[in-house]
């Protein structure tokens, strides 16, 4: 991880669960963190904990509203003036509403695919041109997917929409790959795929339904933990330069028997 020292990484969705403890890893590790969230002041409260305070590396926080490009672009525009660069693009933000397909409302469709894809789109499109400008060859795009990018599961029937962004985000990254193999660019792209996590995902996912409880539900079998996803980020930015993982699958081992997500 030396080789990141001082340099830039951008995560969206920094303000909880799974960007939020990759704020905190990256710190750890002497980077400068920018990290976009609506709820901005949830990333600056992480910015002043103490271990965060310690570390050799520092969180910058920024309020983005990832639905829309205007704010994006206009959120690379200052990081181009405050940090002059991006060495890392990390498109985690990301939302899943229960919506099945038939009768989910279209507005719910249209934010998460503004999120999950489009905003994971031109983030990186944006963190491309900055590398290119500043002539960074050895950058890492990531980005996060889901074990429902893979394979349907019956337990979240309402979860179809959510499982097609998640589809995409892997043959998105599929296609940033080539794309950079084409212009012979040693940008690497790589693709996390977390089963269940402990975030806040699953209380937004059922906000809509009073019968479930989304805290037992994660309490009732042995789910991950951000930390886990944030060590497998770690792993990805460890490997050496001619190296590049493509896909991360990980799930706690109990989830993939009670929901048969095994692929
Ligand atoms: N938890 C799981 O079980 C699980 C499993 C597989 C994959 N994932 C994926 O992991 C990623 C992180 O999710 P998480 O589990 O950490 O959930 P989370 O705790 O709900 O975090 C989601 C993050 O996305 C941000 N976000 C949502 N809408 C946004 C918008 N319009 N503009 C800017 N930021 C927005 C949220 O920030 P604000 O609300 O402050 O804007 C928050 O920081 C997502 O892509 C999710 O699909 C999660």
């Amino acid at each position: 991880m030396e080789r990141w020292q001082g340099r830039v990484a951008l995560v969206t969705g920094a303000s909880s669960g799974i960007g939020a403890e990759l704020c905190l890893a990256l710190v750890r590790h002497g980077l400068v963190v920018v990290g976009c969230a609506r709820s901005v002041d949830k990333i600056k409260a992480i910015a002043e904990e103490e271990k965060v305070k310690i570390s050799p590396g520092k969180l910058i926080a920024f309020r983005c509203d990832l639905s829309k490009e205007s704010e994006i672009l206009s959120m690379f525009k200052e990081i181009r003036q405050t940090c002059g660069r991006v060495d890392i693009c990390i498109n985690n933000a990301g939302l899943g509403d229960e919506a099945p397909l038939l009768t989910g409302s279209t507005a719910e469709f249209r934010n998460m695919l503004d999120v999950n894809v489009m905003a994971l789109c031109i983030c990186t499109q944006q963190s491309f041109q900055l590398m290119q400008e500043k002539g960074i060859d050895d950058g890492q795009i990531i980005h996060i997917s889901s074990m429902l990018g893979h394979k349907l599961s019956t337990a979240v029937p309402g979860a179809h929409f959510y499982c097609g962004t998640k589809f995409m985000v892997r043959a998105l990254s599929e296609g940033h790959r080539r794309e950079l193999k084409a212009i012979k660019s040693r940008i690497k792209v790589s693709c996390i795929s977390p089963g269940v996590v402990e975030t806040r995902y699953l209380a937004n996912f059922w906000k809509k339904d009073p019968t479930k409880d989304p805290s037992s539900h994660l309490k009732s079998f042995e789910c991950l933990q951000p930390k886990e996803i944030a060590d497998s980020v770690l792993y990805v930015l460890s490997t050496p330069a001619p190296v590049e993982i493509n896909d991360i699958l990980i799930q706690s081992r109990e989830h993939s028997f009670l929901c048969n997500v095994k692929l």
